[in-house]
C-alpha cells in the first residue's frame, strides 16, 4: 500500500472509531443525570431483587395516591371496592409471573377508561385534596430516571419546590429509610426494563446489523476498482 493510502486508511479507522465512541461510551447528547445517586442507592437499584421487595413498599407506602397500571396496582381504595376483583377479571388482562418455574398471576391490566371510570370519585378526592391527581407511575422511571426519583420521593420539597407530594421517609428517625426509598425506585426501573429475552434480542440485532455494514464495507472495498470501472462505462 503507499504511503497515502495507508494515511487515507488510518484516518477513515480513525473517524469510525471516534464515532463509536461517542455513540457508546461518551454521548454527549444524551440527557445528563442532575441529580446524585449515592453509590449504596444505586446498587441496589439495579438489583432485582430489590425490586420484588419494592413492589411491596409501594403498595404500602404509594397506592394510597398512586396507581401504577401497567404492574396491575391501583389505588388502594379501588382496589377496595367489592366490585373491583370481577371487575379485573373481566376486564383487564392477567399479568403473569414466573415463580418457582410456574406461571402464576400477579395481578391485571385493566385498560384506563375502565380504571378511571371506577375510580373516578376517588381520584376526584386526590385532586381536592392535592391540587391535581397525583399520576400513574407506570412509565415515571424512563422519563424522570434513577437519580431524579430517588431524591424527588426522599425529599420533594428540595427536587420540586411547591409540591403537593408529601415527604415519606424520614433518615432521622428511620435508618433504612434511604434503603427503602432506593427499593422503590429498583421496583419503578424494574417495570420499565426490558425482560431479559427481549434485551438479548435487541443485542444480537445491534450486532447484526453492525456485522451487516462492516462485511458490505469489506465487499465495497475488495471489489472498488470493478465498481469504479463499471461506473465509467
Ligand atoms: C398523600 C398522597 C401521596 C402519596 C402517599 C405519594 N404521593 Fe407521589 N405524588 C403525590 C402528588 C399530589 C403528586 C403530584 C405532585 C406535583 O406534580 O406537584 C405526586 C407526584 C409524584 C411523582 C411525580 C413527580 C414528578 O416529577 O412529576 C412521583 C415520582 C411520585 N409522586 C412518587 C411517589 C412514590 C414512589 C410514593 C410512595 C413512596 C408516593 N409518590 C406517595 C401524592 C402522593
Amino acid at each position: 500500500m503507499s504511503t497515502w493510502g495507508l494515511v487515507k486508511t488510518v484516518f477513515f479507522a480513525g473517524i469510525t472509531a471516534v464515532f463509536f465512541f461517542v455513540i457508546w461510551i461518551h454521548n454527549p447528547f444524551a440527557p445528563h443525570e442532575e441529580y446524585e445517586l449515592p453509590h449504596e442507592a444505586g446498587k441496589i437499584i439495579g438489583d432485582p431483587k430489590a425490586a420484588v421487595e419494592g413492589r411491596e413498599l409501594f403498595k404500602q407506602n404509594c397506592t394510597s395516591c398512586h396507581s401504577l397500571r401497567y404492574d396491575g396496582l391501583y389505588l388502594m381504595s379501588v382496589a377496595a371496592k367489592p366490585e373491583w376483583a370481577q371487575i379485573e377479571k373481566t376486564q383487564g388482562k392477567p399479568i403473569l409471573v414466573e415463580k418457582d418455574g410456574k406461571l402464576e398471576v400477579k395481578g391485571y391490566f385493566v385498560p384506563r377508561d375502565v380504571y378511571e371510570a371506577v375510580a373516578i370519585t376517588d381520584l376526584e378526592g386526590l385532586k381536592a385534596s392535592f391540587g391535581k391527581i397525583p399520576p400513574d407511575l407506570s412509565t415515571i422511571y424512563l422519563s424522570r430516571g434513577a437519580g431524579y426519583l430517588y431524591n424527588f420521593i426522599m425529599d420533594p420539597q428540595k427536587v420540586l419546590p411547591g409540591t403537593s407530594m408529601p415527604k415519606l421517609f424520614f433518615p432521622e428517625y428511620d435508618k433504612e429509610a434511604p434503603e427503602k426509598v432506593a427499593k422503590i425506585v429498583a421496583y419503578l426501573r424494574s417495570v420499565n426494563d426490558p425482560s431479559p429475552g427481549e434485551k438479548a434480542k435487541r443485542a444480537l440485532m445491534g450486532v447484526v446489523t453492525i456485522a451487516y455494514f462492516l462485511a458490505m464495507g469489506a465487499l465495497l472495498w475488495i471489489y472498488r476498482k470493478r465498481i469504479v470501472s463499471h461506473m465509467s462505462h
